[in-house]
């Protein structure tokens, strides 16, 4: 058996960023132009009237104060109201594959490995662009790997049940140099012209690359241990797939194409979920709260952070100790742990334990315990 550790980390930001404010002129713009055009339907009493958006609620019911996206413009047409991505040639790079690619490369300057060297690929993400062939096998092409790739779906969890698959298949001797990419783009399965949920997603890639403790040539990341857990629920759901051709629908526009969810109840039933989940682990490793220096948490809520954080550490935390991006980048789905691990980390010093967390739809949750090892 090998010691598997994280060597290295990178994160794709998108150069265009959407404020609060500029979201939210977008939606009640849309809002009043819906409003207008079903005015009879309105005044028989038929359907409501879309009700304004605001900044305030915004921030106050999730602490997120803007996102990154692959394209504003179409997100920001209130005759649109989704982006813009133009479809490229089947012999050119993919957008997923680009991105991935792009924090791929950061996590290997930072390894010192050579994208040559890596043997094993996951892309793990909440939507993939095509069914087949994998995105992971195109990333591997690009980058000139061996070995083998494939991609694979836990949706918020994707990145850490990824980091456990990887991290298992590096122990037992199958991969030596794996990397797992989150690219995600939930600004094309977000529905922007849903006030309840417009605000939540951001687009952003993620990387993380585990070797083998002995060929680590720098700082690293021991992986102490991995645990992964699910019991299904619809209160987040994407009824979008396959089948949709062959079904009486058909292509219609339907709001269950696109991502919805129970908030209030997502929020009510994974709070216990994650905290006991993280609890467990812990208790499993001999882990006490005064042993952890940092959470790196899914990043969709403020307040369910606080909540969690106060939970584990048995205590207010300190900011520090549980840092958030999700203010700046909103929730990237399965790469906003990632984001939050790759941004908060390097001042830890040699010996220092961490955890990341994810959690989301499925449910599904997934927690990474960690050792600082100084270089
Ligand atoms: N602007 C103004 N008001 C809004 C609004 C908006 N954009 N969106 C909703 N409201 C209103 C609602 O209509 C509701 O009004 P009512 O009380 O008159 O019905 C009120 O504000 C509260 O809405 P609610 O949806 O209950 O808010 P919330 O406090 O639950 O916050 C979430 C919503 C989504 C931020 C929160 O539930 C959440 O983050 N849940 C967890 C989600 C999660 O972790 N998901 C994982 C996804 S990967």
């Amino acid at each position: 058996m090998y010691q598997p550790v994280i060597s290295g980390t990178g994160v794709f930001t998108p150069s265009q960023v959407i404020t609060n404010d500029e979201l939210v002129a977008a939606f009640n713009a849309y809002a009043e132009l819906w409003n207008a055009e079903n005015a009879d339907a309105i005044a028989r009493g038929e359907v409501a009237p879309k009700a304004p958006s605001s900044t305030e609620f915004i921030v106050q019911a999730s602490g997120i104060e803007q996102r990154y996206v692959l394209d504003k413009s179409g997100v920001l047409d209130p005759a649109r109201m989704f982006p813009a991505l133009p479809e490229r040639p089947d012999d050119a790079p993919g957008v997923m594959a680009e991105m991935a690619l792009d924090a791929a490369g950061k996590a290997l300057a930072q390894a010192g490995v050579a994208g040559t060297e890596v043997d094993l690929i996951l892309v793990a993400a909440s939507n993939h662009e095509r069914a087949y062939p994998a995105i992971a096998i195109e990333v591997q092409q690009l980058l000139g790997a061996g070995g083998f790739a494939f991609d694979m779906n836990v949706a918020c969890s994707s990145a850490t049940f990824g980091i456990q698959a990887a991290a298992d298949m590096v122990r037992a001797g199958s991969a030596h140099k794996a990397l797992i990419l989150n690219p995600e783009i939930c600004s094309a399965h977000l529905e922007w012209r849903d006030r309840d949920c417009h605000f939540i997603f951001g687009d952003v890639a993620t990387a993380t690359l585990i070797e083998r403790k002995e060929d680590a040539k720098g700082a690293h990341w021991d992986i102490v241990s991995t645990r992964c857990a699910t019991q299904f629920s619809n209160n987040i759901r994407n009824n979008n797939g396959f089948l949709r051709r062959t079904r009486p629908y058909g292509m219609e526009d339907r709001r269950d194409m696109q991502f919805m969810q129970n908030g209030r109840k997502v929020f009510k039933e994974v709070l216990p979920l994650v905290s006991q989940h993280i609890a467990d682990h812990m208790a499993a490793e001999g882990v006490g709260p005064e042993d952890l220096t940092r959470l790196w948490l899914h990043q969709a809520n403020k307040a369910m952070n606080d909540f969690i954080g106060r939970k584990v550490m048995g205590r207010v935390p300190a900011p520090e100790e549980q840092p958030n991006i999700l203010q700046d980048y909103a929730n990237t789905s399965s790469a906003g742990s990632i984001i939050a691990f790759s941004q908060h980390s390097e001042d830890m010093t040699e010996g220092q334990k961490g955890l990341i967390c994810s959690f989301g739809a499925g449910y599904s949750v997934g927690s990474v315990l960690l050792t600082r090892r100084a270089a």
